[in-house]
């Protein structure tokens, strides 16, 4: 999927569900430069690493989607619930800022107030290589 925003004189092309061989080609072919990919974010594909590459490489920025949907084994693994615990923080919090930490624009909806308050919470804190790595691989 693509799509073209227009507002005054500013125009943004976006591309969703896209494969890195898909967004390499429409990085060096397209007229107008891709501002933004959004794609499902699989941990077991490794956080959708390839495409991340190519999006880095051309300054497109990268929005994951389904982090906690895709990725519910994550969410219960037990060393990544024990960092969760380190830092006080819920296993959502942590996968929304291991994204962001891996440069990633994370994308979330919730009906549930309590959870919209601990998404948009999901800042104040930094995880350190280590943790980072833990969560990396806990695909
Ligand atoms: N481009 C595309 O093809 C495409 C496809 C799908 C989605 N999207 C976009 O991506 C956005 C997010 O996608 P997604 O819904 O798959 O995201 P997600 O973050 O994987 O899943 C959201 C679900 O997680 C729950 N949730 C949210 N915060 C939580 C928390 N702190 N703790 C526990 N559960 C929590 C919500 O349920 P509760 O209501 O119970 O909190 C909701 O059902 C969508 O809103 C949409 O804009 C794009």
């Amino acid at each position: 999927m693509e799509g073209i925003a227009e507002s005054g004189r500013v125009r943004l092309l976006g591309a969703s569900n896209v494969t890195a061989a898909q967004v390499r080609e429409l990085a060096e072919l397209a007229r107008i430069p891709v501002a933004f990919v959004q794609n499902r974010c699989y941990a077991n594909r490794g956080w959708d690493r390839a495409v991340r590459d190519v999006c880095d490489e051309h300054q497109i920025v990268y929005q994951a989607f389904s982090l906690l949907t895709a990725n519910r084994p994550v969410l219960v693994n037990p060393e990544v619930t024990a960092i969760a615990k380190r830092h006080g923080r819920s296993p959502a919090q942590l996968v929304f800022r291991f994204a962001q930490q891996l440069g990633m624009l994370p994308l979330t909806g919730t009906k549930d107030p309590s959870h919209m308050a601990e998404d948009l919470a999901a800042e104040g804190f930094n995880l350190d290589a280590d943790e980072l790595a833990v969560i990396n691989t806990a695909g």
